[in-house]
């Protein structure tokens, strides 16, 4: 494994990861995180092909099956990993992933039923196997996660428009892939204030800060 340090950031739409991303590279970059470039990237996306291929996945207007669904996250999780997240972990950096290949587990492993090892499978390909030093992971609710989606009000994307059902699963697996790698994964309760999930996930990083 490089020397830098991968810490990524899960949980269903509207537990709040990008509020807790932002914060966390904020308190990193604050602290001079023992000297490293702290560098915040977010899935899909984060490289030009991602963000290309983030655009086709997620519009309403396009029929995307459930395998081509699978292998585009995949796709554009390669593009990343190869292109931005390998090089800056070479050089130490602390790179905090907003979402990564558990998303891919719970939302195309469980949410639409392909299985979670064939996902796995996949995604270990697309990575070349890169692991993260630690996984935050937002718990919340499904009907709060939704709550909170409707008092944003932007439009939701392809994937937001599934019914509760495809929600409750990809709850459930997120939660046991949580009870299967104790030591990497760290739920955090995501229905307190923001300030609250912050030091929370802090406390779940300080060793690798
Ligand atoms: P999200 O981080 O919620 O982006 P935004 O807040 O801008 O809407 O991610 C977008 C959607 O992509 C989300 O509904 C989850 C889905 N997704 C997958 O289904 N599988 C994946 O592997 C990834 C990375 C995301």
């Amino acid at each position: 494994m490089p020397p830098g340090t991968l810490i990524t950031i899960e949980g269903l739409d509207g537990a709040g990861k990008t509020t807790l991303a932002e914060a966390l590279a904020r308190e990193a970059a604050a602290s001079g995180a023992g000297g490293r470039d702290v560098v915040l990237l977010r899935e899909p996306g984060g490289v030009q092909l991602s963000e290309r291929i983030r655009e086709l996945v997620q519009s309403p207007a396009l029929t995307v099956g459930a395998r081509a669904e699978a292998l585009l996250y995949a796709a554009a999780r390669a593009q990343l990993v190869q292109e931005r997240v390998l090089p800056l972990l070479d050089r130490g950096a602390l790179v905090l992933l907003d979402r990564f290949v558990d998303s891919s587990l719970a939302y195309q492993g469980a949410g639409r039923e392909l299985g979670v090892e064939q996902i796995r499978a996949i995604n270990r390909f697309a990575t070349a196997g890169l692991q993260p030093d630690r996984t935050l992971l937002l718990c919340i609710s499904p009907h709060a996660g939704r709550a909170r989606q409707r008092r944003r009000g932007l439009n939701p994307d392809r994937l937001e428009l599934e019914g509760d059902e495809f929600f409750a699963r990809i709850d459930a697996t997120y939660r046991e892939l949580a009870r299967a790698e104790p030591r990497r994964i760290a739920p955090l309760d995501a229905e307190q204030p923001p300030e609250q999930v912050l030091r929370d996930a802090l406390a779940a990083i300080a060793d690798l800060l």
